[in-house]
């Protein structure tokens, strides 16, 4: 139920996470923390009183920290640009982020993933591609991979489309 709850917003200024703040506004979210990078030029620019422009760098999980603090979900709609941004943020970030999520007391932690993943897209180019690129070993960084166990029963996977 997003009427009245607290939304943590990754990615904040992303093309994807933008849609996704308007429709948490018209759904009555009391409190919207829009989540952009120190280092993202523009801070405001939301126009509802309800979203708040925070800082953090999914790189650098302790700057989410107090972000997640008494939210009701975390939204990620982040998405890291070359490889270490991938490596950062939509690998090893989406472990921590839901992690720390956990940590919070976040009732439920939603990822935005990859629009290959629908299954109009099993054959897609990139798709067979991506899937034959092999996978950084866990064993790297053990405290920040993504650890599927962790999310429970608030784990919900479901194509987009
Ligand atoms: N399932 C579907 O149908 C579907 C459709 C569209 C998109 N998507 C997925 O949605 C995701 C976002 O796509 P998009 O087009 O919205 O991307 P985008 O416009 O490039 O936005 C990505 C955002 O992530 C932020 N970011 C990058 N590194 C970060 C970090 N270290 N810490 C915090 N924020 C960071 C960027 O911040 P800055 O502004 O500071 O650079 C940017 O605002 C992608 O994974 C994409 O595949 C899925």
């Amino acid at each position: 139920m997003i009427n009245g709850s607290v939304c943590v917003v990754l990615g904040a200024r992303g093309k994807t996470s933008q849609r996704l703040i308007e429709l948490l506004v018209k759904k009555g979210a009391s409190e919207i923390r829009a989540v952009v990078r120190p280092s993202t030029e523009s801070a405001s620019g939301f126009d509802d009183a309800s979203v708040s422009v925070v800082q953090g760098d999914i790189s650098k999980i302790d700057t989410l920290r107090e972000a997640f603090q008494g939210a009701n979900y975390v939204f990620n709609g982040a998405s890291g640009k070359g490889y270490q941004g991938a490596m950062d943020v939509d690998w090893f970030g989406v472990g921590s982020t839901a992690s720390l999520a956990k940590e919070a007391g976040v009732e439920q932690y939603l990822l935005v993933s990859s629009q290959f993943v629908h299954p109009d897209n099993h054959w897609h180019p990139i798709r067979l591609l991506l899937n034959t690129v092999p996978n950084p070993s866990p064993d790297t960084s053990p405290d920040t991979s993504p650890d599927t166990n962790s999310l429970e029963s608030n784990n919900d996977i479901r194509p987009a489309g």
